[in-house]
């Protein structure tokens, strides 16, 4: 294939992926980005497979809280619910588009909620593959 073909391919096939990916959320993204490459050098990127698996695994941590579907179910196209029966919004980006949008919020559910499921604070990593993997959804 020339190399001007390939372009404008690629042009065809990622601009929509990238619009679809969450504007509103690529500045909290982006300064995620910058933190997990300051964490590991090694660092290539965020993974939504990653982020998914973040999200259903479950962690010895707590037995009330194990794991991130505890409280928002492993649908996340779906509202969750707080332990106190209080309903949460679907964290999928497609579903409740102002997620991951408001930084403040954003470091607040994740330092309180790392805490509680892992037992320790999450990486810059597993903070942006989550968004990522709720970005894609
Ligand atoms: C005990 C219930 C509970 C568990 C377990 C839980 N969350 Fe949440 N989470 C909430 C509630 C409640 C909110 C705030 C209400 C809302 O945003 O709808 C929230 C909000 C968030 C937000 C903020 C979203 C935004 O709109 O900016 C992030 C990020 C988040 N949670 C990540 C996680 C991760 C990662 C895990 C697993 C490690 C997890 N949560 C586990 C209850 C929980």
């Amino acid at each position: 294939m020339k190399s001007r073909q390939f372009i404008a391919l690629s042009c065809i096939v990622l601009l929509p992926a990238m619009a679809y990916a969450g504007a509103a959320q690529k500045p909290i993204i982006d300064s995620y980005l910058a933190a997990a490459k300051a964490e590991n050098a090694a660092f290539s990127g965020f993974s939504a497979e990653r982020g998914k698996s973040f999200f259903l695994a479950k962690h010895d941590a707590s037995s009330e809280t194990p794991s991130c579907t505890t409280c928002h179910t492993s649908d996340p196209t779906k509202a969750g619910q707080t332990r106190a029966g209080k309903d949460v919004a679907p964290m999928a980006v497609s579903k409740t588009p102002d997620r991951f949008t408001d930084a403040e919020k954003v470091e607040k559910w994740f330092t309180r909620n790392c805490q509680s499921v892992i037992g320790r604070a999450c990486t810059a990593q597993e903070k942006g593959d989550f968004i990522t993997f709720m970005a894609s959804l």
